[in-house]
């Protein structure tokens, strides 16, 4: 949008006050002439009229195509350390080029059908230009007008003309520029769910779901029936099938998105009511996949609380287990992690985001697969960072490793959304047939090993 607000809205003005400026003084000082200029006008209204539509469709296929394919090159971008492991190049690059050519075919003809109504308007409106020339040579011979008048409006008709060809100019980015606005206003008019937030805030921090139900889309429940208490300074492990909607319990409490049933409440605070700063400030989720801003260690470290002095970002980074690393660095504190987080392993970017977590302080703590990505000395290191981070506070542990929730102090066992048994590590095993099976099947995973000639 920016070309277009900067330069062609107030060159619309002064371009649209031009001609009507020159008409006036041409009707002053020949006026039949004058009209002459005019001769085509109903004419050159009618072809833009046709015109245009016919533009408005082909930007909006333009635009189509422009978007498919950024879209479609950032993915190849993103992917391509899949794509070349799979050998799928020549698939991926195909799909890319059909996106691309496709976009270079309506890009072309955009071109062809945006030039084409500028070159017809302008052939019209000299063939005006033409014809007030011819009804003044006329005037001129018969002696009705004089030669200071002939090439007074001779000039003003050519002044004229260009101006109209550069408001038609004008006229036709105003359409293409209409579709971005309309792609931007879609996201503008989205409107934000009222809340409405309370004063005050939990003085404790017990985690409370009441009859939760949850869906991303219509009638495909994704949570259902949840009633859950997590106690302050107690660990609840959620353990469950891959897609038995974990992740997005623990997304809730964050307020992501809002359940469309039931009741999320922490220290009897519903979440609901609570203004966004005063939830950030209650609740640190460590993810699998961790952000880093591609800034120094130290800043990264810093976003779990504004302000905080190096001092204490040392701090936590030795209790996330992170700071002998950092320190080994060149550059320490102040290196440079890369777009992402790139220069680093997966199991440093752990640490480190489990760092700003103890800096941050939050009262319930929430570990999403926190370990799946990592190495066992990885995996060693950020389980003696996690204790650091969630001791003494209400921690909700989503795994798939039984080995981390035995010790927990109560178990949720979810499968399609909804709690199908609830107690502890011993008591699961007596009572849940789906408990027993994933005990059983990792047992046998922990068993299975490359032997025998599989190297
Ligand atoms: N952003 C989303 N939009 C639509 N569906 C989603 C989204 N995220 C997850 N889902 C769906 O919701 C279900 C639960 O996903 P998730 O909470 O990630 O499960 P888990 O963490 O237990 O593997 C899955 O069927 C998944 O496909
Ligand atoms: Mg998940």
């Amino acid at each position: 949008m920016e070309l277009q607000l900067a330069h062609a809205l107030p060159d619309t003005f002064a371009t649209a006050s031009v001609p009507v400026l020159i008409l006036i003084v041409a009707l002053i000082i020949e006026w039949k002439m004058a009209l002459a200029l005019l001769l085509f006008l109903p004419l050159i209204a009618l072809v833009m009229l046709v015109l245009s539509k016919w533009w408005r469709n082909m930007t909006a296929k333009y635009s189509r195509s422009l978007v498919a394919m950024s879209a479609g090159l950032m993915e190849f971008i993103a992917t391509i350390p899949a794509i070349k492991a799979f050998s799928k190049e020549e698939n991926r690059t195909a799909v890319l080029e059909e996106q691309m050519a496709e976009y270079q075919h309506w890009a072309t003809r955009s071109i062809i059908i945006f030039t084409a109504p500028v070159g017809i308007m302008g052939i019209l409106l000299e063939s005006g230009l033409t014809a007030a020339i011819i009804i003044g040579a006329l005037l001129l011979m018969s002696g009705q007008t004089g030669v200071e008048q002939f090439f007074m409006i001779i000039i003003l008709g050519v002044a004229f003309c260009a101006a109209l060809v550069k408001l038609a100019f004008i006229g036709a980015t105003g359409i293409t520029y209409k579709n971005s606005l309309q792609n931007i206003n879609s996201i503008l008019t989205e409107k934000p769910p009222a809340l409405k937030p309370v004063s005050g805030q939990p003085d404790h921090y017990d985690l409370e779901f009441k009859n939760v139900y949850f869906s991303y889309q219509e009638d495909v429940p994704v949570l259902q029936n949840i009633n859950l208490t997590l106690p302050q300074k107690s660990l609840t492990a959620i353990i469950g099938p891959s897609g038995s909607g974990k992740s997005t319990l623990a997304q809730l409490v964050m307020r992501f998105w809002l359940p469309q049933q039931g009741q999320i409440s922490i220290g009897g605070y519903d979440i609901k009511k609570l203004p966004e700063e005063i939830l950030a400030k209650l609740v640190s989720l460590v993810h699998q996949n961790v952000y880093l801003f591609n800034t120094t260690i130290a800043e990264n470290i810093r976003l779990g609380k504004q302000g905080a002095s190096d001092q204490a970002i040392i701090e936590v980074a030795k209790k996330a287990r992170i700071d002998d690393f950092i320190q080994s660095l060149p550059m320490g504190y102040q290196t440079t992690v890369g777009e992402r987080g790139g220069l680093l392993s997966g199991g440093q970017k752990q640490r480190i985001s489990i760092a700003r977590a103890i800096l941050k302080d939050a009262p319930v703590i929430i570990l999403d697969e926190a370990t799946a990505a990592v190495d066992p000395y990885n995996e060693m290191l950020i389980h003696q960072a996690i204790q650091n981070l969630t001791k003494d506070k209400t921690v909700l542990v989503i795994t798939h490793r039984i080995s981390t929730v035995i010790n927990a102090d109560q178990i949720i066992l979810l499968d399609h959304g909804k709690i199908d048994a609830q107690g502890t590590h011993q008591q699961l095993l007596a009572t849940s047939q789906l408990y027993q099976e994933l005990v059983q099947n990792q047992a046998y995973v922990e068993q299975w090993g490359l032997k025998g000639g599989a190297c």
